[in-house]
């Protein structure tokens, strides 16, 4: 059976399947993989490179995306009229698989980070590009330190057309466009053009508190009519300190109204508290049965969908990383606490405030102030795209959603992936310098494979 996984670091990626074990070496930093389900094609997202390779990691296809004369004062398309275009390097900032289309999304660093498509089959083909649609068009970061991430999704519009759309979390770069999150269509309709931003006027878009936070986003994906966003953020302006927080919002809200944050603590004193890379999928019996037994998260069954999370830690000089497992049961569970204690209790929860703003425009800081909403029916919180709360919730620190720490280790984790084998669920731990740990777990994770990190950009296929 051949399972896979894919796992993106600063250095390393891999894929988990069946044998002979296979590799692909990158000459430049690996940015960004993504693989077609359907086809087994994994794509790789390079410093001014796209490589197209098939299920055992041969490479089929590839296209040069830089370096190109930009400047990040101009608008493009850069002509005469910019003054000092340079000769910049093209990072990959985010790859997205949009099957319906037959095309792959494609956002680099250059031009404002604009997007085009390129075909799946063949990624020297383009099928989509325009660098001339203006700022509504500018979709990921141009600076090499702002990470980007980024979701499929569909939408449908006030005149009832489904559209095709990618939602798209990026964090704060001075100079970028300001919008944490934006909905970003990949068809024509109406006055839209493809790649732009088709949601407006949420608080969750406003450009000062983008700032004030330093959101660094690690994953966005969706389940079961939700997306989620994993990031760290500091607490607000003069906090450096960073904590963890998962955003979630209804797929099919156009207003953003739903958006909320919980914080997740990974480890009881939150001592991992910087989220670096995150993977969900289903827990195999033997852990499902360990979650249970841990007390923490109620019942959780083999195949409920688990978010793998790997958390450094700011306090550590040393640098100690951790696995952290959260059912999304249990995620869900915490949100709508904190939203069912804003709209019941006045924010309340056990008499302490467990609910504030983060980026309400006014001083308000709970819901105390929001006495209409109060009144409304418990049922109707869950109406997706009803219109909620004037700003976006976010639940308090006290009111985090704690797990103990699964996998402990000295270094640096920045990417993990996960596959189950029958009862068993396996973790592909990937760290800084380019190891891979393959950690089993169970009641006492342990790790059973290693492969050194030689630091070359590479992806590889692993037996389980
Ligand atoms: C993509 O490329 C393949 C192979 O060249 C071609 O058959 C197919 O029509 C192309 N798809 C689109 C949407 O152009
Ligand atoms: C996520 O969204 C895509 C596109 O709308 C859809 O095809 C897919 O089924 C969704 N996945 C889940 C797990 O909801
Ligand atoms: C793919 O999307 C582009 C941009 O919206 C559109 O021009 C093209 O017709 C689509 N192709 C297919 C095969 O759906
Ligand atoms: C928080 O994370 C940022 C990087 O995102 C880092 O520069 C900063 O030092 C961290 N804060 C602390 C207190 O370590
Ligand atoms: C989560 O961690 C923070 C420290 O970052 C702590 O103040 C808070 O009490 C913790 N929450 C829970 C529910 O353990």
């Amino acid at each position: 059976m051949a399972l896979w996984c894919l796992l993106v670091g600063g250095l390393v990626s891999i894929a988990a399947g069946s044998s002979p074990p296979r590799s692909f070496t990158s000459t430049n930093l690996i940015n960004n993989v993504v693989r077609d389900p359907a086809s087994g094609r994994v794509y790789v997202g390079a410093v001014n490179w796209l490589y197209q390779l098939d299920a055992s990691l041969t490479l089929e296809r590839h296209r040069e995306t830089g370096p190109h004369k930009d400047s990040p004062h101009c608008t493009p398309p850069i002509t005469s009229a910019c003054p000092d275009p340079k000769e910049t390097h093209n990072h990959n900032k985010l790859l997205l698989v949009h099957p319906t289309n037959g095309s792959l999304v494609v956002c680099g660093s250059l031009y404002r980070g604009i997007c085009s498509l390129v075909n799946l089959t063949d990624v020297q083909q383009t099928l989509y590009y325009s660098d001339s649609k203006g700022e509504k068009t500018y979709v990921a970061s141009t600076e090499e330190d702002v990470s980007v991430v980024g979701v499929l999704s569909t939408y449908t519009s006030p005149d009832q057309h489904r559209l095709d759309v990618f939602l798209v979390a990026k964090g704060y770069g001075p100079a970028d466009g300001s919008k944490l999150i934006s909905t970003r269509t990949l068809e024509e309709h109406a006055d839209w053009v493809v790649f732009e931003n088709i949601v407006e006027a949420s608080t969750v878009q406003a450009g000062s508190f983008v700032q004030r936070y330093l959101h660094h986003f690690r994953h966005a994906f969706n389940e079961s009519g939700y997306i989620y966003f994993l990031f760290s953020r500091t607490a607000g302006l003069g906090d450096k300190a960073n904590f963890t927080f998962i955003a979630r919002l209804c797929e099919n809200d156009r207003h953003y109204y739903s958006y909320t944050e919980l914080q997740l603590n990974c480890s009881h004193n939150n001592q991992y508290n910087k989220i670096q890379a995150a993977y969900v999928a289903p827990a195999g019996a033997e852990l499902a049965r360990h979650l249970t037994a841990s007390g923490e998260h109620g019942e959780v069954i083999a195949g409920d969908q688990v978010l793998y999370g790997v958390f450094s830690s700011d306090e550590d000089s040393v640098g100690t990383s951790a696995l952290c497992m959260y059912p999304l049961k249990s995620i869900n569970r915490a949100l709508k606490r904190v939203v069912s204690a804003c709209y019941n209790n006045k924010g309340l929860i056990d008499g302490k405030v467990a609910v504030y703003l983060p980026y309400d425009t006014k001083e308000r800081n709970h819901c105390e102030q929001q006495g209409d909403y109060q009144q409304k029916d418990l049922a109707d919180i869950y109406q997706c795209g009803d219109e909620f709360l004037p700003s976006p919730l976010a639940g308090k620190a006290e009111f985090a959603l704690p797990t103990t720490e699964s996998f402990v280790r000295s270094g640096m984790f920045t990417a993990v992936s996960v596959a189950v084998e029958t009862d068993h669920t396996v973790a592909f731990l990937g760290t800084k310098g380019g190891e891979v740990l393959k950690v089993h777990l169970t009641d006492a994770p342990y790790y059973y494979g290693c492969v050194p990190g030689d630091n070359t950009p590479s992806l590889m296929t692993f037996n389980l």
